[in-house]
């Protein structure tokens, strides 16, 4: 399996949904700095279920045991390796309907590249709980990041077709990650939590959009063309279960916009040239301009709905129904966005170390 990513600071993703735990090994990581534990766990708590209403009931504390590569609280630059147990699973969920692959899941495809040899259970390696060693990753990275200066945030831009406040492109925004539901503006959480809630009742689910941003990333950091922080995103961002689109700066908006308007125009303010405005989201020749790179990605509804959905029976060899009774969130968005901040901080520091 392909679940190593990276040029200078790589990680690499094991484990399984169900197996006995899941973790990263992280290399290339800078020597000697002071990493703070409990703001890691911080960071992987927001990605555990149960911070709202509508989310998965499986519980799991989701603590890293971190075998190697910190000493005293530093990194060693060596291989920092975290494991995290898993201790809630109840792979009779999934056990029951094994035979019929999950619409809109992985277990078909698994199934086609691995034989059936891979391990199903909980969506196996394509569990979105595999995410939690890759937040864990991006934890360390992000307060590597911040000693250079570099911050990133995120919010919940949109859930079905209930929009929040957008970033203002050219300026830090405000820091919603402690909320329980991260939103800028509280009236449309209350309906996009409403909106989950409903769809939940209705055995359905529904999808939406992160937007994320980091501020303080320097100017002239990243390569043209396959070193393009655009096309470095973009991979570790698709990465993520569930992502099916992503977009940079203005987006697809560009397309109905006009070089007058769509172009960032450069000015001297009193702290140096900055862009008038950031419709490039920060990048422009694939290389770092100094605004905040800002990108949004799109969350497709979880596949796992309790409602009844056509598949087939792989022991029958004919088609049939399927009703998932498992635990499953019905919007994966609200538990992604440190999941997003995650690949943003372990691409972001990668292309920083790269020079
Ligand atoms: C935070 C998070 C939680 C998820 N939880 C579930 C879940 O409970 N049930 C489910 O069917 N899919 C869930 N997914 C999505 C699946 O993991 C994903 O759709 C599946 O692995 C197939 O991958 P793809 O959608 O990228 O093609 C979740 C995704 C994320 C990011």
């Amino acid at each position: 399996m392909s679940s190593m990513w990276g040029n200078k600071v790589k990680i690499s993703l094991f484990g399984e949904s169900h197996g006995v735990g899941i973790g990263v090994v992280i290399d290339g990581l800078p020597s000697g700095i002071d990493i703070d534990m409990q703001l890691v766990t911080e960071m992987m708590e927001r990605r555990a279920p149960g911070r709202y209403s509508g989310s998965t009931s499986r519980k799991e504390p989701d603590i890293p045991k971190v075998m190697s590569g910190l000493y005293r609280g530093k990194t060693t630059g060596t291989p920092l390796c975290a494991v995290i147990e898993n201790t809630d699973t109840r792979s009779s969920d999934y056990e029951k309907t094994a035979m019929k692959p999950r619409p809109g899941h992985a277990d078909l495809t698994g199934m086609a590249r691995y034989g059936g040899a891979n391990d199903p259970r909980g969506g196996g390696h394509f569990s979105a709980r595999i995410m939690a060693g890759f937040t864990f990753a991006g934890a360390v990275c992000r307060q590597i990041l911040e000693k250079k200066g570099v911050k990133i945030f995120s919010h919940i831009y949109s859930i079905s077709n209930i929009e929040d406040e957008p970033y203002n492109p050219v300026e830090m925004p405000s820091d919603v990650s402690r909320k329980s539901f991260p939103v800028l503006d509280e009236a449309k959480g209350l309906q996009m939590q409403e909106c989950i809630i409903e769809a939940s009742r209705q055995l359905d689910s529904v999808g939406g959009i992160v937007e994320c941003m980091a501020t303080g990333f320097p100017a002239g950091l990243g390569r043209p063309i396959f070193g393009n922080i655009e096309s470095r995103l973009a991979s570790i961002l698709y990465a993520i279960p569930a992502v099916k689109g992503v977009e940079f700066g203005s987006g697809f908006e560009v397309a109905r916009s006009r070089g007058s308007i769509n172009n960032d125009h450069p000015h001297f303010f009193d702290n140096g040239i900055r862009l008038r405005s950031n419709h490039a989201g920060g990048v422009e020749g694939g290389i770092s301009n100094g605004m905040p790179v800002l990108f949004r990605c799109a969350f497709k509804p979880t596949p796992s709905i309790a409602q009844a959905q056509d598949t087939v029976n792989l022991d029958a060899m004919k088609n049939d129904t399927i009703e998932i009774r498992g635990r499953h969130d019905a919007c994966v968005v609200p538990r992604a966005l440190p999941i997003v901040e995650a690949a943003a901080a372990i691409c972001l520091l990668d292309v920083f170390e790269e020079g």
